[in-house]
């Protein structure tokens, strides 16, 4: 799509858990597991093998373009962020392609996005990292955005006066991150982060990009769970998060999910499930809410505990992150680094 598009109703499917409707030409989902179990049965008629498995998962490739070539990943950080923040997650982000964290690993995580390949065979990049990055401090577009005003914040990053970020559609990722005080649209209300390209027409070029917001005074029983569970599920308890931060501990794993589909499916038309383009089912889709082995319906799964009391399932460079789990397309099953044999 080369044009502004007018926007079209689009669905969620969060796999496991519910179908979500909402409305933009956008992927979004959120972490949480949720509580119907049946949901799952009418997807995926309940057969169910492994973390999130099911014959009845047809992810397939649309012959277009996934992110092959080094992979900068360009963060707009929009409102008001502390340097502690930021430096979470940048070295989450860094954390991609480190070549000695210890396992269970970020960089084991991003193995199974490197799975993917395009038509000519080449596999998404085992390089990522991060590039220029763009202050927007004082809300350029607001502190309520809409889906396309995200769009207008890029366009602003790109074509300021003073330090654009450079203009990169074959291998960036413009990381909108807003601030815990700014709105965007649908945010919350299943929504905790999207990704999509940019239009020619709003921003002069067809970039991809995603946005993820700081849900902590929002919504973090939604956007930051596991590390603050929403009042209205009873007897579940919240665990410690393991930077410090609820807001962006809970960010972290929504920016990965948003990256591994995005690395996989930049303009909608190469790796996804589901008939139609405009609901598109993805890769992250398709194991949300799992962190580890046994994960699916309300259970996580499996994760690891640290000294200091806080959950985690990956270690990468300096700390440890908890990340949900991406599909494998060869296993036809969810995976992730600290899967244990059963
Ligand atoms: C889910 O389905 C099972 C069997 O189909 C049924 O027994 C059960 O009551 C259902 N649960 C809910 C919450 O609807
Ligand atoms: C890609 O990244 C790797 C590792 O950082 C580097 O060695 C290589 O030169 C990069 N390739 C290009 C084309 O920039
Ligand atoms: C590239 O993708 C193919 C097909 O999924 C896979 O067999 C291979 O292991 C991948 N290579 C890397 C380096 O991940």
């Amino acid at each position: 799509m080369t044009t502004a598009q007018p926007l079209m109703a689009a669905i969620s499917l969060a796999p496991l858990l519910l179908i979500f409707f909402f409305t933009g030409p956008v992927v979004s989902w959120r972490p949480w597991p949720n509580t119907n179990p049946n949901s799952t049965d009418l997807l995926y008629g309940g057969s169910k093998k492994y973390e999130g498995s099911s014959e009845f998962v047809h992810l397939k490739y649309h012959m277009g373009p996934v992110l092959t070539a080094n992979i900068t990943v360009y963060p707009i950080w929009y409102g008001k962020w502390q340097s502690s923040q930021k430096r979470i997650i940048r070295e989450f982000i860094g954390s991609f392609s480190a070549v000695n964290s210890k396992p269970p690993s970020v960089s084991g995580w991003w193995k199974t996005v490197q799975l993917y390949t395009d038509q000519t065979g080449a596999n998404i990049s085992r390089n990522v990292h991060i590039g220029e990055e763009k202050n927007d401090r004082f809300y350029s577009h607001g502190k309520s955005l809409t889906r396309l005003s995200v769009q207008s914040v890029i366009k602003s990053a790109v074509s300021a006066s003073t330090r654009p970020l450079p203009i990169n559609p074959k291998s960036g990722v413009y990381l909108v991150l807003t601030s815990d005080d700014v709105y965007v649209q649908d945010f919350c209300n299943n929504v905790c982060g999207f990704h999509y390209f940019t239009f020619p027409s709003i921003v002069g070029y067809t970039l991809p990009y995603a946005w993820v917001g700081n849900s902590a005074k929002l919504c973090p029983g939604v956007c930051a769970y596991p590390f603050v569970v929403p009042d209205y599920i009873p007897g579940l308890k919240a665990v410690k998060s393991p930077n410090g931060d609820v807001g962006v501990d809970g960010m972290i794993s929504v920016i990965a999910h948003e990256i591994a589909e995005l690395s996989t499916n930049p303009l909608v038309n190469a790796w996804y499930a589901g008939q139609d383009p405009v609901f598109p089912v993805e890769i992250a889709d398709l194991c949300e809410g799992i962190y580890g082995t046994g994960g699916g319906g309300s259970y996580t799964g499996q994760m690891l505990n640290g000294k200091d009391g806080a959950t985690y399932n990956m270690n990468g460079i300096r700390r440890r992150f908890l990340v949900q789990w991406v599909w494998n397309h060869i296993l036809n099953y969810c995976t992730g680094p600290n899967a244990i044999d059963q």
